[in-house]
């Protein structure tokens, strides 16, 4: 016989079903045990009478232990999802052993036991919409004609300034986990014009927030020939056409997990574009301390989100707050072309940085030298600007931070299995 997914199961009622899962709660009587079974689609309560094959196992069994039976679907209004197996046959796979982790457990705890917890019910959830993310963000560059390209994990550059990079040994020499793949994707747009890539990044960041992972996978985009308007375009479509697709195949998974349906349903195009200088203003206005050449902290964020009811963009931020490859702003050069993408809400933030890139050689020098980095490093890089340098721009999302704000989740290390923190690299 097939299996049957436990998600199924309200199309085969009257039917006899095989089930594999694991006891995800239990209670026995005399002559009768009650086992709610889970597998990865849900839970189904599964009842075993006292004379059915294996009756014996399921008294004893303890959560978590992995079962395979065989039975008959009842529709039962009174159980939980709303029908029943009424097994005739009942085998345990493998035997569980005391499960550590307990209702009410601290969260550290629960992060000693991830290997274990991530069997949960929260983290399932999340881990199925982040499975759809990911799926829609591959769909959403390849539906435009870009080309998914790689680059090493292994790099002798920062991209994102000193101070968030991890150092390793390499053979002798001295390099870094990467912090984007910008600076290599930039010099293979020369080649295939429209590229992305999905894969980790790594920061070594000192900051115990709730959006900072160590590692985390990266979302990033290249484009030749477009300018930074053209770049916003396609983020604000990335960011709807991944909501969208959420909404139609996890609405149900996103409810339980207390997302705002409602909010996610306005996430289509276009984002407004607030210009850093007008996010000043409004501080004043709301009386909260800021000033040019300041950064936008989570404070600040969180008195600005209350005005957007969806994802929008700061754009044209100081030079100086941002990196060296940002393009200088022709119409303002004490700004460049560049936004942030901030969802609003406890639970977002910066979603995306991105920008034009600076194609005067001259410029980005200046802009290296002002960051206090030896320029000596960025020898190739410096390369793409004398061989048939163009207008150029990309950006970058964070895969966690993007699942964070649309499942509306507390911390962002639940949004990927095996979190990576300033304090944690176990298990
Ligand atoms: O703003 P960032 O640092 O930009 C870059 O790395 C560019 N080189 C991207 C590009 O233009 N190709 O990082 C981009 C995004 C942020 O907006 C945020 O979503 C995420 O990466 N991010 C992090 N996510 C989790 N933990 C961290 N420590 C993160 N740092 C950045
Ligand atoms: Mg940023």
């Amino acid at each position: 016989m097939d299996r049957t997914v436990i998600a199924d199961i309200g199309k085969k009622v009257g039917k006899e079903v095989k089930l594999q899962g694991w006891i995800y709660r239990t209670r026995s009587g005399k002559s009768i045990s009650f086992v709610v079974l889970r597998d990865y689609s849900g839970t189904v309560q599964c009842v075993v009478k006292e004379g059915v094959r294996g009756f014996e196992d399921a008294q004893k069994a303890l959560i978590e232990s992995s079962v395979e039976l065989k039975g008959k679907v009842k529709k039962d209004e009174r159980a939980p999802t709303g029908y029943e197996v009424h097994v005739t046959d009942f085998r345990i796979v493998g035997f569980a052993d005391d499960f550590p982790i307990k209702d009410q457990q601290s969260t550290e705890l629960l992060l000693d036991w991830r290997h274990l917890w991530v069997r949960s019910q929260k983290l399932n959830k999340i881990f199925r919409i982040r499975s759809a993310i990911l799926g829609a963000i591959h769909d959403y560059f390849r539906s435009k004609g870009f080309f998914e390209i790689q680059s090493p994990s292994i790099t002798t550059m920062a991209c994102e300034g000193g101070s968030t990079l991890f150092e390793m040994k390499y053979f002798g020499q001295k390099a870094y986990l990467t912090q984007s793949w910008q600076l290599h994707a930039e010099a293979l747009t020369s080649s295939l014009e429209r590229i992305y890539c999905i894969a980790p990044s790594f920061r070594a960041e000192k900051s115990r927030t709730r959006h900072h992972l160590a590692e985390y996978w990266h979302a990033e985009a290249e484009v030749a020939w477009i300018d930074h308007e053209q770049s916003l375009k396609i983020q604000e479509g990335l960011i709807s056409h991944v909501v969208q697709t959420c909404l139609k195949k996890h609405r149900k998974e996103l409810q339980e997990l207390g997302a705002d349906t409602k909010m996610l349903e306005k996430v289509k195009p276009p984002f407004r574009r607030l210009p850093y200088a007008e996010v000043i203003e409004r501080m004043e206005k709301k009386g909260v301390r800021m000033k040019w050449g300041d950064d936008v902290t989570d404070l600040q964020l969180r008195a600005l989100s209350g005005d957007f009811d969806k994802p929008f963009f700061i754009v044209n931020w100081p030079k100086e707050t941002k990196p060296f490859y940002m393009l200088e702003n022709p119409d303002d050069p004490k700004t460049v072309l560049n936004a942030d993408c901030i969802a609003p809400g406890e639970s977002g933030g910066e979603l995306i940085g991105g920008s034009a890139r600076e194609t005067d050689p001259k410029k980005i020098l200046a802009n290296l030298k002002r960051e206090g980095t030896d320029p000596k490093n960025y020898g190739w890089y410096m390369d793409i600007r004398r061989f048939g340098s163009v207008p150029h721009a990309g950006f970058g999302m964070g895969v966690e931070r993007l699942t964070q704000w649309i499942c509306n989740v507390d911390h962002i290390r639940d949004c990927i299995a095996f979190p990576r923190t300033i304090n944690r690299v176990y298990p």
